[in-house]
């Protein structure tokens, strides 16, 4: 069945190599002989354009979502997108525009931080949609609108398949309310193909967090623009479940502070597929490296250099953040299994927190 583990070890490596459903999300959400939107309501798309400020809300791992989503609304659509922690935005509501509309992410639709900030936000009388992989769930009730993530059941804690459907989903729906020219029908079709490249070559990951890891008890993600919403994600996936302390931040903050941590041998991972960062990005790995660190690269395939661990096959940039979170998600799970720890159940987390 749908929830078992069939051969897999563990959820979570059965929930990373799921990932290729984009392919199935594209038949729900495209007509099959062209490149037609269906089964998202007009009146969603006509709600989001009479917007003039869109607001993400979402916890955890639907928040880094969240942030690479911003990109696509901001750019295929021109209305300004803000992203929000619901935890935060429930109980310091900031100052919001004249015709705001609030998009809600969520794998489970119970998360009770982001249910208090929907209440909120009906009581006001605002506009709402929420996205998640289950539907008839407290958050898609109670929005305005909904639309479903298909990315099947989830039951690893560790988020991996609803980050990329979350994604996928976003940028649906952004190019659906915008006018860009991309065909993104067939960007997101060529972007499975190579997820699959990328998930066929998990020993590479294995021997990259067997040989950076082993032994560490603290590591970095950095990057720059969707590199840095990436990094966010990376770090959460590695620190949760082989709790390996894990930041993960914008490489240009490096030396407003962090780069003090870096010692000999400390674990640096470098997402570098954005081509107007990329050489600000290899400075900054090159000034890491020289005080000792052990930098473990992540490029795209125009971007890359010689002595780069890993090289991404190129996509679209603005989908790039789907081929580089794979890599992270493998890493962290061979990490956490040369560790012999349970990789689907991380000490004192919950898959779906209901409680504030
Ligand atoms: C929990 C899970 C995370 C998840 C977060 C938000 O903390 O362990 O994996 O990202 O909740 O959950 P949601 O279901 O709203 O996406």
């Amino acid at each position: 069945s749908e929830t078992d583990k069939g051969v897999y070890p563990y959820y979570m490596l059965k929930e990373i190599d799921e990932q290729v459903i984009v392919a199935h999300t594209l038949s729900q959400y495209y007509f099959d002989d062209n490149a037609q939107i269906q089964n998202i309501d007009d009146d969603i798309i006509s709600a989001i354009k009479a917007a003039d400020r869109l607001y993400i809300v979402a916890a955890g791992t639907s928040y880094h979502a969240g942030l690479v989503g911003k990109r696509y609304f901001e750019q295929w659509t021109g209305i300004p997108t803000e992203v929000h922690i619901s935890s935060e935005f429930a109980y310091d509501q900031p100052l919001l525009s004249q015709r705001p509309f609030f998009i809600f992410l969520s794998q489970s639709g119970e998360t009770a931080d982001s249910r208090e900030v929907l209440d909120n936000v009906v009581k006001q009388g605002y506009p709402s949609l929420t996205l998640a992989n289950v539907m008839n769930s407290t958050l898609t009730r109670e929005a305005n609108f909904a639309l479903p993530l298909l990315a099947g059941p989830e039951i690893a804690v560790a988020s991996t398949k609803a980050y990329t459907a979350q994604i996928i989903v976003e940028a649906i729906l952004a190019h659906a309310v915008g006018n860009s020219q991309i065909d993104l029908k067939n960007e997101l079709a060529k972007t499975a193909v190579e997820m699959q490249v990328i998930i066929d070559q998990k020993d590479e990951f294995k021997a990259i967090a067997e040989q950076a890891l082993r032994g560490q008890r603290s590591a970095f993600y950095i990057g720059r623009g969707l590199d840095a919403a990436v990094a966010v994600e990376a770090a959460l996936k590695l620190k949760e479940i082989s709790y390996i302390q894990t930041e993960g931040f914008a490489a240009g903050e490096l030396k407003h502070g962090t780069i003090s941590l870096i010692e000999e041998g400390t674990p640096v991972f470098a997402l570098l597929t954005q081509s107007k960062t990329a050489g600000l990005v290899r400075g900054e790995i090159a000034q890491v490296a020289a005080r000792g660190a052990n930098t473990i690269i992540i490029s795209g395939k125009k971007l890359a250099k010689k002595g780069d661990a890993y090289v991404l096959p190129d996509v679209n940039e603005l989908l790039m953040p789907l081929l580089t979170v794979i890599p992270a998600q493998l890493i962290a799970y061979y990490a956490t299994l040369d560790r012999n720890l349970d990789v689907d159940r991380p000490r004192n987390l919950a898959k779906s927190v209901t409680v504030q």
